[in-house]
């Protein structure tokens, strides 16, 4: 059985319905702070499979100790965190409590109950924003933000855990930048208010949402003057995911990777794939740079594919298309 957390999340419902595709046994959790329940009917509807899932705090230890006795849990894929950047700016403390406190109680529940398999949801947040481009594992890491620091110190808490108990074995997948929705246009991602990220601020403008989109800078240093990012599909993000259990359990040991798709595209280039793929037109004025962000950056996702047998297949049109299916099915997303 393998246990996820924030099952109901974006990447994690994406992930759910690839790992019941594949065949695995699944139990998911949630608190649901920033999901909606009715994303497991979505979850049967594409798998014909009953999802099973528990309402909980994954910083409840308690909780965590009857799952574990309720299942037995071979592998953890934990997704559950607050990931709002800009947030965790003006709350700290409520970052630092929920995403340290859930992998704390989460990894001391493991050892307890003996299952030592992790999949983490890690962050090109993590690397120092002064690297050159492509991002590399090796390279030094840094954050800017609370949140980004909870996941430079959840990885240094893995890591120390490995040294201390080597029945562990860790992967840590740092992700970069997930848009698309699955084909199907039954899940997809349903922020809550006004977006921060791209993605689905461009969706909501194309459904009429909102007037326009902003586009932060047109003087950065990259091709057209708007910032560059490794846009990947969320369905490719989520096999990668696969991946790495597989790794994992077939005893490997612990691995630490990119999931990105090695490719940087622009505000510009990914606004005139939308239009295409959309065949909407989104209106859109420059703006001043939004603080904390950086020109481009982009993975270096060899390392992805030389030792998972992993690369992302799909390109940005096809991340479009699907964005566009899923809101456009559902203008007010899960509601
Ligand atoms: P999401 O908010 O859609 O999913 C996270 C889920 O965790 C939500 O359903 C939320 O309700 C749940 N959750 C939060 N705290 C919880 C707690 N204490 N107990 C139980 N459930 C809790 O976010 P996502 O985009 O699916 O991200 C999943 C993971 O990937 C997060 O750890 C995030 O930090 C990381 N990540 C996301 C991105 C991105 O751009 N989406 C990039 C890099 C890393
Ligand atoms: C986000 C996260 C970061 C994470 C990364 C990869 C934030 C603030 N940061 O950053 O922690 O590591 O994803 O998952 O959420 N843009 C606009 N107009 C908008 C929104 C965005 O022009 O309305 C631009 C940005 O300036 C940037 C690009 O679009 O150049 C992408 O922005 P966004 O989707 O927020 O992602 P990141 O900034 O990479």
């Amino acid at each position: 059985m393998i246990l996820i957390t924030g099952a109901t999340g974006y990447i994690g419902s994406h992930t759910w319905v690839e790992l019941l595709n594949a065949g695995y046994d699944v139990v998911g959790i949630d608190n649901l702070c920033n999901s909606n329940i009715k994303v497991l009917d979505r979850i049967e509807a594409i798998t014909s499979v009953k999802p099973k899932f528990i309402e909980m705090n994954v910083c409840n230890s308690n909780a965590l100790k009857s799952l574990f006795n309720l299942y037995s849990i071979d592998a953890v894929i934990h997704f559950a965190a607050l990931k709002a950047v800009g947030k965790s700016v003006n709350n700290p403390l409520e970052y630092y409590k929920n995403n340290l406190g859930g992998i704390l109680e989460l990894t001391q529940v493991m050892s307890e109950k003996n299952c030592f398999t992790l999949v983490f949801s890690s962050s090109a947040t993590v690397y120092d924003a002064n690297n050159p481009i492509p991002y590399q594992e090796g390279m030094p890491l840094g954050s800017t933000s609370p949140y980004g620091w909870t996941k430079l110190m959840s990885e240094q808490m893995l890591r120390d855990l490995e040294i201390s108990n080597p029945n562990f074995s860790v992967a840590y997948l740092r992700y970069f930048n997930p848009i698309g929705a699955h084909e199907s246009g039954f899940i997809g991602e349903d922020p809550l208010g006004i977006p921060n990220n791209l993605m689905p601020y461009i969706t909501q403008v194309a459904i009429g949402k909102r007037p326009h989109l902003s586009i932060y800078g047109n003087d950065w240093l990259t091709h057209d003057g708007t910032g560059v990012r490794d846009y990947i599909h969320v369905v490719d993000l989520a096999r990668g995911h696969l991946k790495a259990l597989n790794y994992l359990m077939s005893g490997k040991g612990s691995i630490l990777v990119n999931l990105g798709t090695g490719k940087g595209f622009s505000v510009l280039d990914l606004v005139k794939a939308f239009e295409k793929a959309s065949n909407r037109k989104i209106p859109y004025q420059f703006a001043p740079r939004r603080i904390g962000d950086i020109a481009a950056f982009y993975s270096d996702s060899a390392r992805a594919q030389k030792d998972l047998n992993w690369r992302a297949e799909y390109d940005l049109y096809r991340m479009c298309e699907d964005s566009w299916r899923w809101q456009s099915m559902n203008p007010n997303g899960y509601e």
